[in-house]
């Protein structure tokens, strides 16, 4: 495939090819991204680069460069959303991508139509990239196996929120300048969780520790075998983390009752103030939102100077239009100057 909004020719374009050519084979993400489980170090560092000169485009006020014009992507949102749908959409329409919105409720999904059938209608119309949420773990990687454009996992049932992860890495890489060697504490309901499972292999393979917190009902059985160490205490993790990453109890994946009551929930896992008052001022408390507040996170905490939740959704932003712009052709040498 071409590459995407570059010029025809110039020696810039050729340098950046040529420094590309070198490193290809292990930044090349294949034709989706379905989840962070199978993907290299360099591959997610390749990411991440990408992501930086794109941040730029957010800031301006016109915020759109031609590096996708043409390509026709369709958002097919199964699940609620509201950062993951609205951040894809924005960085679709800032690479000038044509964007179509779907959702199970007003589609034909609702009639009966399968998964497959309605992307394959879809595809009928000439589309070119797919970003999808689910409910079903594992959905992205059967579309993804059945059609030919690109799939890009927007978050499948308890399985994988690809996206999620890496902006969490970019936010963390923003913050501490660095990946490798950090200690990130994942908090919460780890079991019903696809955003803990794209953090941990992101995070591993970019060199980082990681240790999950939470009630045992809600931490799942082989964890470890991921390379996540469990801490049982919620002020154990803050005592040996420089990140918290707090998530929600998912209430609507709950088929029973995992535990007492949110109140209890809060006043044996909750981050607060409190707790954190022990932990050094460079602690950061990142969370993928939507936050429960008073539940799994304070209110002083989720507005307080340690956190970086709402850069996280910035970061979003950013790391969409690259993976967006990496799976249509880009190259992460050329990320720079498709945005100049
Ligand atoms: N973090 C996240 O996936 O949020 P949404 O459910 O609002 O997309």
């Amino acid at each position: 495939m071409n590459e995407p909004g570059a010029p025809e020719g110039g020696t810039r374009q050729a340098a950046a090819e040529a420094r590309d050519r070198a490193t290809a084979g292990d930044l090349d993400l294949g034709k989706d991204l379905t989840g962070l489980r199978d993907l290299t170090r360099a591959q997610v560092e390749g990411i991440l680069d990408t992501a930086e000169p794109f941040k730029a485009i957010s800031r301006r006020k016109v915020k759109k460069v031609p590096a996708l014009r043409g390509r026709t992507i369709v958002n097919l949102f199964f699940e609620a959303s509201t950062r993951t749908r609205i951040s894809f959409e924005f960085a679709e329409k800032r690479l000038s991508a044509d964007t179509v919105n779907v959702s199970s409720s007003g589609s034909s999904v609702q009639k009966g139509e399968t998964l497959v059938d309605t992307a394959r209608n879809l595809e009928a119309m000439n589309i070119d990239m797919v970003v999808m949420r689910h409910g079903s773990s594992g959905a992205a990687q059967f579309l993804a196996e059945r059609i030919p454009s690109n799939v890009i996992n927007a978050g499948d049932g308890r399985h994988e929120h690809p996206t999620q992860a890496l902006l969490d890495l970019l936010t963390l890489r923003d913050r501490f300048g660095r990946i490798e060697g950090l200690k990130i504490a994942i908090v919460g309901d780890i079991l019903h969780s696809r955003v803990a499972r794209s953090n941990i292999w992101g995070l591993l393979a970019c060199g980082a520790e990681v240790a999950v917190c939470g009630p045992r009902t809600l931490i799942p059985a082989g964890i470890d075998e991921l390379g996540a160490t469990v801490l049982n205490r919620v002020e154990e993790a803050i005592e040996w983390a420089d990140a918290l990453n707090v998530l929600r109890l998912q209430l609507e994946r709950m088929d029973g009752g995992y535990v007492p009551s949110l109140e209890e929930y809060n006043r044996c896992f909750g981050v607060t103030l409190e707790r954190l008052r022990r932990a050094p001022e460079t602690v950061a408390v990142l969370h993928p939102g939507p936050m429960n507040r008073g539940v799994e996170i304070d209110s002083d905490v989720a507005d307080g100077p340690r956190s970086v939740i709402l850069p996280q959704v910035t970061n979003g932003v950013a790391i969409r239009m690259a993976v967006l712009y990496l799976l249509a052709g880009g190259r992460p040498a050329t990320a720079a100057s498709a945005v100049a």
